[in-house]
């Protein structure tokens, strides 16, 4: 059995570009990165740590715990390696393991050819110690080994989360070009929102940014939503460490009384972002309004206001579009003075016809397309001597997100 009080290297992955808000998500919780990079972070810790990583985090993909590095040149030296790993302290003989792996070497061109070398040492090795092997499949909901290797160097993980982090469990009903539910959450952090204002998100589709903004308001970690992760399939796994984890999610949750507004002009959004909100225990805390965007009920307490418009990839659609994102900016200059403004876009070409100058543009991907979440000044009275800032993503200002744990 591993020793779950075995500090070793973990990385947390992310999507593209999610890196710094994924570092201040785990700084909040006490731990020190050691290193950030855009799809990830490192640092070291315990399988107890990775159980509050994978039940806290927002903004992460996997929790990855390191079980042994070492040199490999080719297929054949990594089956020789995985084979006399001890599997048998980690997997039972009748359990489920899953193998994934990211692998850069110019010996292989296929990653699933990879996995099933890596599935086939540890059958082999488990049938050589234990006289049976565990099922294995692609399917994430066992133990999940993870191999990371690039050049000559490999290393091996426990991914101690299975499926993604990045769906936070409560979106039942997807709706039309839902935003990823890590990514809506570093977008909150991104408008640096303060929860005793006001978070408005016109044009909300399924909900997302306005349920993490106030799931995020009240406390309420993504663990609440999940009950399968890859660590409780790790042989003589402590539950109780787990079991005392999710009893404390329960516990941590506060009272808010922070003003969402979510509306949206689709019958059929406005009911998915109501169902989605209530799965996630959130829907007393959203005023939900069926309405054009301009519509929208604007409370006094001034804070974010936030759209994510279509960026339209469908041909036919930028004459439609380019009127949209205009009525957008004239809302904003009228109806939304004394608020912060932020578009949330992947085309720049629209994001010029809302007639605003950004203050800050800070760069995201959602899935593939390189996006931008702009923000808008949107001072009351006189405007005030303009001050951009610079638009690269390293030269934000520094400041954490407002997560409640602080
Ligand atoms: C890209 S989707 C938003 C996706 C959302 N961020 C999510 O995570 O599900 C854009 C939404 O804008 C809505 N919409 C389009 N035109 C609108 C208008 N004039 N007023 C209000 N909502 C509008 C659509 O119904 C659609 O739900």
């Amino acid at each position: 059995m591993p020793d779950h009080l075995l500090p070793a290297r973990i990385i947390v992955t992310c999507g593209k570009r999610l890196g710094p808000w994924l570092e201040q998500e785990i700084v909040a919780l006490g731990f020190k990165p050691k290193r950030t990079f855009s799809t990830g972070v490192e640092l070291r810790g315990t399988l107890a740590d990775c159980v509050q990583l994978n039940l806290k985090l927002r903004c992460a993909s996997q929790v990855l715990y390191s079980i042994q590095e070492f040199f490999v040149d080719g297929p054949e030296a990594l089956y020789t390696r995985i084979v006399r790993f001890p599997w048998e302290q980690w997997i039972a003989p009748d359990g489920y393991f899953s193998v994934t792996s990211n692998v850069h070497h110019p010996t292989i061109n296929n990653e699933l050819f990879v996995n099933v070398r890596i599935k086939d040492a540890i059958a082999d090795r488990m049938r050589q110690s234990c006289g049976r092997r565990p099922d294995s499949g692609a399917e994430l909901r066992g133990l999940v080994v993870h191999l990371y290797w690039s050049g000559d160097g490999a290393e091996l993980f426990i991914d101690t989360s299975g499926e993604t982090l990045a769906k936070h469990g409560y979106r039942k009903i997807p709706g039309k070009a839902p935003m990823l539910e890590a990514l809506a959450a570093a977008t909150v952090y991104a408008t640096k929102w303060d929860p005793s204002t006001a978070f408005l998100n016109p044009m909300c589709g399924s909900g997302t940014l306005a349920i993490e903004a106030a799931l995020i308001a009240s406390n309420r970690y993504p663990g609440l939503f999940r009950n399968n992760y890859s660590f409780l399939h790790i042989l003589g796994f402590d539950r109780s460490i787990y079991d005392a984890a999710r009893s404390a999610l329960n516990q941590s949750i506060t009272q808010s009384d922070a003003q969402v507004v979510a509306s949206d002009i689709s019958a059929d959004a406005i009911m998915i972002s109501k169902a989605n909100a209530t799965t996630a225990g959130v829907a007393e805390l959203i005023q939900f309004v069926q309405c054009p965007f301009e519509a929208t009920p604007v409370p006094e307490n001034k804070g974010v206001v936030i759209f994510n418009p279509e960026y339209g990839e469908r041909l036919g659609d930028e004459e439609r579009l380019n009127k949209t994102y205009a009525e957008i900016g004239d809302f904003l200059k009228k109806s939304m003075k004394g608020y912060r403004g932020y578009i949330f876009t992947g085309n720049m070409e629209l994001a010029k016809k809302v007639g605003l100058r950004a203050s800050r543009r800070t760069e995201f991907f959602n899935g593939t397309i390189d996006c931008r979440l702009l923000e808008y000044e949107l001072y009351e009275g006189t405007r005030r001597k303009f001050n951009p800032e610079p638009s690269a993503p390293d030269s934000q200002t520094p400041f954490r997100p407002p997560l409640p744990d602080q």
